[in-house]
C-alpha cells in the first residue's frame, strides 16, 4: 500500500489573502522559509492577481524573490491570465494553478467572467505554462457547494474537471470553498471525479473548514484513494469572494491525522506547530488548529 500522502501547504496564499492588514512582505517570505524548513514538498506561496481585487497579494513577486529554496519543494502560484502568468515566469515558481469554479455565480463574482469565458482566459495560459516547463494544477471552486448558488451538482464539478484535464492539468483541486461539504457528499463527488482521473495521483482536496467537517472529510476522501490534500498553518484564512467562510483545514490537524494512520508526510509536525503558533502571534489571531494548540501547551509544559 502506497502510505505517502503529498501535503500542500497552502497558507501563505489561501490564509494570508484574507488578511485586512497588509502583511509585511519579510513576514510572508519569514512564513514560506519556515514552512520550507518543515518539510513541505509544495507550498502554494503567492498569486499574481489584480491587486485591485485583492491587495494583500500585491508583493507576490518581492516574496518569491526573498525566500530561500528549499531543494524538494514546488512553489506554486495562483495566476487568473496571462498578465498572471508572466509574473509567475518572471518570479520563476515551479508550478501554476489556474482556479475555476463549479458555479456561474461564484466564477463571476470570483474572477469576473463566465465558466466558459474562463476557459478561453486559461487556454493560453495553460499553453504557455507547458511550454515554459512548468508544472500546471487546475482548481474547482465551490466543488461542494456555493455561497451564492447553493448545492452544486456532480456533473457541474465532472464537467469542469473534465475541461482542466483538456487544458493539461497535472492536477485538479476539488475544493470545497466554503466548506460545506460532508464525508458522504465528498466521496460521492470524489468517486465521480475517480471516473475521469486517477485519484491517487491527480487529484488532491482542498477543504475549508467553516463547518467542523474537514477532518472528516479527508479521511472520506483518503477512503476513496486521494492522496494529495491542502492545508493551511494555523488554519489561516478564507476567502475574500466566499464571505464567512472561515479558514482551510489547519496543517497541524491534518499532519497529526495522516501520522496517527502511520501515513508518511515528510513534514516535521513539531516545526509546522512553532510556526502556527509564531505567524498567528504576527497577525494577532488565535490559532485555529486544535493539534497545534494542543502541542504547543504541551510543550511549554
Ligand atoms: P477584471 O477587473 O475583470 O480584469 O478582473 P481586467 O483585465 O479588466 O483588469 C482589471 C485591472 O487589474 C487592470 O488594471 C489590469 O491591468 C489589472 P487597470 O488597467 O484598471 O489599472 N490586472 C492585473 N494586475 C496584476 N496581475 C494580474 C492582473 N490581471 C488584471 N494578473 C481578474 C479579472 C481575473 C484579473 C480579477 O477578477 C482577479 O484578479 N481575480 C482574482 C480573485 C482572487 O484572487 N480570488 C482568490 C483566489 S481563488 C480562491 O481563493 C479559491 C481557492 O482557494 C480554491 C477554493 O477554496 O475554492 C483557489
Ligand atoms: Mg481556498
Amino acid at each position: 500500500m502506497n502510505t505517502h500522502v503529498k501535503i500542500i501547504e497552502v497558507g501563505p496564499r489561501d490564509g494570508l489573502q484574507n488578511e485586512k492588514q497588509f502583511v509585511a512582505t519579510e513576514a510572508k517570505i519569514e512564513l514560506v522559509d519556515r514552512l520550507s524548513a518543515a518539510g513541505f514538498e509544495n507550498i502554494e506561496a503567492v498569486s499574481f492577481v489584480s491587486p485591485k481585487w485583492v491587495p494583500q497579494m500585491a508583493d507576490g513577486g518581492q516574496v518569491m524573490a526573498g525566500i530561500r529554496r528549499r531543494t524538494g519543494t514546488l512553489y506554486s502560484a495562483l495566476v487568473p491570465n496571462m498578465r498572471g502568468l508572466q509574473g509567475a515566469l518572471a518570479a520563476q515558481v515551479d508550478e501554476v494553478v489556474i482556479f475555476g469554479a463549479a458555479s456561474e455565480a461564484f466564477s463571476q463574482r470570483n474572477i469576473n467572467c463566465s465558466i466558459a469565458e474562463s476557459m478561453d482566459r486559461f487556454q493560453p495560459v495553460a499553453e504557455a505554462a507547458k511550454q515554459a516547463g512548468l508544472r500546471l494544477r487546475g482548481s474547482l471552486s465551490c466543488a461542494l457547494g456555493c455561497p451564492y448558488q447553493g448545492e452544486t451538482p456532480v456533473a457541474a464539478v465532472v464537467d469542469l474537471a473534465e475541461r482542466m484535464l483538456r487544458l493539461g492539468c497535472d492536477e485538479i483541486d476539488v475544493a470545497d470553498t466554503i466548506g460545506v461539504g460532508t464525508a458522504g457528499r465528498t466521496k460521492e463527488v470524489m468517486q465521480a471525479v475517480g471516473q475521469i482521473a486517477d485519484l491517487g495521483t491527480q487529484v488532491s482536496g482542498h477543504f475549508h473548514d467553516t463547518y467542523g467537517q474537514a477532518l472528516a472529510n479527508i479521511l472520506a476522501a483518503l477512503e476513496c484513494g486521494v492522496r494529495i490534500f491542502h492545508s493551511s498553518v494555523a488554519g489561516l484564512g478564507g476567502c475574500p469572494y466566499a464571505k464567512g467562510a472561515t479558514g482551510n483545514v489547519a496543517s497541524e490537524d491534518v499532519l497529526y491525522l495522516m501520522h496517527g494512520l502511520g501515513l508518511h508526510t515528510g513534514v516535521d509536525l513539531d516545526a509546522v506547530v512553532d510556526t502556527g503558533t509564531w505567524i498567528s502571534a504576527q497577525l494577532g489571531r488565535d490559532n485555529a488548529s486544535r493539534a497545534g494548540k494542543a502541542l504547543a501547551l504541551k510543550k511549554a509544559g
